[in-house]
């Protein structure tokens, strides 16, 4: 090395202290993610699904980050391609980079996306020229960030404990705009989801965080996040579709695509895509999952044909031909906690079938007791829709509209236990019930009200307000 080379004592020592500095800037992240005992790294799928919404949502007051950040500032997400609603794969992997460099993985203090548009006062910087969106750290919006900032993907979020969720009846209305929330502990309406037009069924995911709902409108699934009860992401289906399952571990939809020519769309609810459609012989208007998670059932309505999808696979396994359309389905268990019965209810027919699942045949049909013709309610559409078993498989609750009636059943014999008269109210259209097997919720589609019904005394205990024509209901424990 030549004299003329080496740096002189003071550039020596000056490149020493900015190297100091450096280390004592970049020391905090390092050493969080160290004493963690694990590399964080960005996941891509957890911010394309859960992250990148937020850039899109409209909070009160606020301009989205979205209608800024896509101009020019520094932090400059993609340009959507023209007519789109969200980023395709190709901008969101773009936008991934870009977001990533603002962030510091494991070390949310210091990552800009985190303390740029949190207030001050709870622990966000000085100045964000678009704003403090969230004024605690507590913000879910927030939390999502910093899940994702600390490493979440989407296999841990999907994979969260069961942790103890709060029972809701899920009551969606078949000409409105919005989705209702119940409180069965005390039978009051404790959210609504809006902006879902014609939300035809409504499932909880198992763990508690997502609300899956079959738009019309839109021909899509909505994914509504339970803390927010915003709709973060919307996945389109092959086809119109009508009610929807879900898989015991929460990881897939089987939902009814009512136009023809028919079949259940599989939905994977973990990368939020359409794995693939079973064709049935014509449209499907129920799916259901199971109580033992075996089986997907839906049910052809046009022509009628029970269709049973084995969910290992996700090919049809059997099938049933029946003489008439098929409504709603409920199941029952055998001890082991395989699925006994498949009940259904037909076009035309006021009453309801029963399909015994071991030997795949019909065993009988019931019929709902007459009523004169004074005092039936003909409102049209089918006249037996509504079905559901207590979990201990001991009762069957059994909607008639023709009737205006709910039924309870024994079972497995099929004696009439007891009954209501829906007086007062119009068209007890879907029933679900809660876990414990005591209440069931009825959708009174002609009077804009969910009744619940205390199914020892068969007797009406509240009728809660919700939207425009309920119709589809359904009972889940939510991380609410
Ligand atoms: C009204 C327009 C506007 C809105 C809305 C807005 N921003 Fe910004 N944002 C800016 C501008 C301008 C800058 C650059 C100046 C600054 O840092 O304040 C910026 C800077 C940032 C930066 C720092 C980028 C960098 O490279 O230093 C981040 C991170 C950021 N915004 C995130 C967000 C998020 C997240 C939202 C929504 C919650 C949001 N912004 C909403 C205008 C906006």
């Amino acid at each position: 090395m030549t004299r003329s080379n080496e740096p002189s004592p003071g550039r020596r020592w000056m490149a020493a202290c900015g190297a100091a500095v450096l280390v004592l800037l970049w020391a905090m992240p390092v050493s969080r993610a160290q004493e963690a005992g694990t590399k964080v790294s960005l996941d891509y799928e957890f911010f394309k699904n859960n992250v990148q919404p937020i850039f899109l949502a409209k909070r009160d007051g606020h301009a989205r980050c979205a209608s800024c950040h896509m101009e020019g500032t520094p932090m400059r997400l993609q340009e959507m391609s023209p007519g789109a609603t969200t980023w395709n794969e190709e901008q969101s992997r773009k936008n991934f980079a870009l977001v990533s460099a603002r962030v510091v993985p494991g070390n949310p203090k210091i990552s800009k996306l985190l303390v740029h548009p949190l207030a001050t006062e709870a622990g966000g910087d000085l100045y964000h020229s678009g704003g403090k969106h969230w004024t605690s750290q507590n913000d879910p919006d927030w939390q999502t960030l910093l899940a994702w900032v600390n490493g979440k993907t989407m296999a841990t979020a999907a994979s969260a404990a069961p942790a103890a969720g709060k029972v809701r009846i899920i009551q969606t209305n078949s000409a409105g705009d919005n989705v209702h929330l119940i409180d069965p502990a005390n039978n009051k309406v404790v959210g609504v989801i809006e902006g879902i037009e014609v939300g035809h069924g409504a499932q909880g995911d198992p763990n508690g965080q997502w609300i899956y709902v079959s738009n019309e409108a839109d021909s899509t699934v909505d994914f509504v996040d339970v803390r927010t009860l915003r709709v973060m992401v919307k996945v389109p289906l092959s086809g119109h579709p009508n009610n929807l399952g879900i898989s015991k571990d929460g990881k897939k939809l089987y939902i009814s695509v009512r136009s023809e020519p028919g079949g259940v769309d599989v939905v994977d609810t973990v990368n939020r895509r359409l794995l693939k459609t079973v064709r049935t012989n014509h449209g499907i208007h129920n799916t259901y999952v199971t109580p033992d998670g075996r089986y997907a059932v839906a049910g052809s309505t046009p022509v009628g044909r029970i269709n049973v999808i084995d969910t290992a696979t996700d090919e049809l396994a059997w099938y049933l031909d029946v003489d008439l359309g098929i409504r709603p389905m409920a199941f029952d268990q055998n001890p082991d906690g395989s699925t006994r019965y498949i009940f259904a209810q037909l076009s035309e027919f006021n009453g309801f079938m029963i399909v015994d699942v071991a030997t795949r045949k019909e065993l009988r049909r019931v019929k709902y007791p007459d009523v004169p013709a004074a005092r039936q309610v003909k409102v049209g559409g089918n006249v037996s829709h509504g079905l559901a078993v207590t979990p201990d498989s001991k009762i069957l609750i059994a909607n008639s509209r023709l009737n205006n009636k709910v039924y309870k059943y024994s079972l497995p014999d099929f004696k009439l236990l007891g009954e209501v008269e829906m007086t007062g109210g119009i068209d007890p259209n879907w029933v679900t019930l809660t876990p414990d097997g005591k209440t069931a919720y009825v959708a009174m589609s002609g009077s804009n009200w969910t009744s619940a019904i205390e199914i020892a005394s068969m007797k009406e205990v509240a009728r809660i307000p919700v939207g425009h024509v309920p119709k589809r209901n359904s009972t889940a424990r939510l991380l609410q």
